[in-house]
């Protein structure tokens, strides 16, 4: 906000000084002109060259001390100018780089209001992507609405090196296409960073970001405290228990550990954007959630089934992710698993037993890259090394 006071106040002297030279310039004009115009006696009488000027006497002291006294004050102006410019300039160079910013984050926003929001909806909240399954022979399996993951936490969850990777290349097997050159997109290196620099300018703050994650798990202790209890119908007393069922099943000795990791795993929240289910269970970003979502989707694409793509609830056995089944192999601590699920892969850096990353596994306890234009945003922590730990545990269970 000071930097954009400081743009105005300093363009409004800016446009002050203009003013008052242009003006300055065409009374100059206006009066030279009417002077030149005048019609004047003869040239030898007037000529200011051969008009008698002040003798030395006069010369030596009167005009020697006024041209002195003007000296000082031009030099005095000059003294007082030179420092306020060298004290403006770095909030002069601040602003252009912030406009800069602002015009990349501008454009970045018209492109992702025409390339994006069908999808990610507007302002990248989330949304949905009609996307046709095929088979390996490019054979029709099944018309699905695949969910499109809010992107407002996306710079918390991966590097903006990872994201650009994404832009560029598309996730593949998913309705996210490629959009940058290198991946055959249509956008420009110029484009894909101003999309980069959009994104940033969406980020949730740390609170907002933990009450969506929050949010999505309420939703979940709704369904299973209302299971439990059929009888539980006012949304005060629903609220009310899932809250509390909440608080207890995140206690390690609790024997609803499990079910809390779970709810974790497959939090619904921002179109399953900090859910792991959705990169790590076949199916899950089109319904696949539960034994019986399950089921109703392969009995309405038969196909899915045939084609082995789906053949039912199979929570952690890998889509974009691989399988987690069996994942002690990999990590044989919980605490070498939690810091995995803290950080994400990074590319080519190996994790767990030197499996080489690809930088696509987000990283769940926030991150800190460095910006390399001007401009902060908050890198918020998705899940609380409480909730990793639980979401670890309930995929060392599967
Ligand atoms: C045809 C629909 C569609 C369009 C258009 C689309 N996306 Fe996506 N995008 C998706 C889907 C679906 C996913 C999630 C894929 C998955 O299940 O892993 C995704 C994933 C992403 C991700 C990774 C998010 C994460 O947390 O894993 C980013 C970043 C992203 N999109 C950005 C964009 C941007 C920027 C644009 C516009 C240039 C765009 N997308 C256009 C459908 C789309
Ligand atoms: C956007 C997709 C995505 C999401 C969301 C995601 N993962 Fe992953 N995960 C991956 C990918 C891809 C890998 C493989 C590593 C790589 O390619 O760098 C991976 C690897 C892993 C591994 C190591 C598996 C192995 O054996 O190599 C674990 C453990 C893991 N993820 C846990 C989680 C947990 C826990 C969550 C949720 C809190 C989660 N993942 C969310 C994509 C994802």
């Amino acid at each position: 906000m000071t930097t954009l006071l400081l743009a105005s106040t300093q363009r409004s002297i800016g446009w002050v000084l203009a003013t008052v030279v242009l003006v300055g310039m065409g009374v100059y004009l206006l009066f030279s002109f009417r002077i030149g115009k005048r019609e004047v006696g003869s040239e030898i009488d007037l000529a200011s060259n051969r008009r008698k000027h002040v003798d030395d006497d006069e010369l030596e002291t009167k005009v020697l001390d006024r041209n002195l006294a003007w000296s000082l004050v031009t030099l005095t102006v000059i003294s007082l100018i030179l420092p306020l410019y060298w004290l403006m300039e770095p909030a002069r160079q601040d602003n252009a780089a912030y406009g800069w910013v602002k015009r990349f984050e501008k454009r970045g926003a018209n492109s992702f209001e025409e390339a994006c929001v069908s999808c990610h909806g507007p302002g990248g909240v989330g949304g949905v992507a009609s996307y046709t399954l095929t088979d390996p022979n490019g054979g029709f399996v099944a018309q699905v609405e695949w969910k499109a993951p809010s992107l407002t936490t996306v710079l918390s969850r991966f590097d903006e090196s990872e994201v650009l990777r994404i832009l560029d290349y598309g996730r593949p097997g998913t309705p996210m296409p490629a959009w940058g050159l290198p991946g055959g997109g249509p956008l420009t290196s110029q484009q894909v960073h101003q999309l980069i620099v959009y994104l940033r300018s969406i980020q949730l703050s740390p609170d907002e970001a933990a009450a969506e994650v929050q949010s999505g798990l309420v939703a979940g202790a709704r369904a299973i405290v209302t299971e439990r209890d059929p009888g539980l119908t006012d949304a005060d007393d629903v609220a009310a228990a899932a809250e509390a069922w909440l608080v207890q099943a995140a206690d390690p000795s609790s024997s609803d550990y499990g079910a809390y990791g779970e709810l974790l795993f497959n939090n619904p929240a921002g179109q399953g954007a900090n859910s792991c289910a959705r990169c790590h269970t076949p199916g899950f970003s089109y319904g696949s959630s539960s034994d019986e979502a399950a089921a109703e989707l392969v009995a309405e694409w038969p196909r899915l089934a045939e084609a082995g793509i789906l053949t039912g609830y199979q929570p952690g056995l890998g889509h974009v992710g691989p399988s987690l089944i069996g994942i002690e192999t990999h990590f044989p601590t919980a605490a070498g698993h939690e810091d995995f699920v803290r950080t994400g892969s990074e590319v080519g850096s190996g994790y767990g037993n030197a499996r080489p990353g690809t930088g696509a596994m987000p990283g769940f306890g926030g991150r800190s890259d460095d910006l390399d234009v001007i401009g902060t945003v908050v890198r918020s922590r998705i899940l609380t090394p409480e909730q990793i730990a639980a979401v670890v545990a309930y995929e060392r269970s599967l």
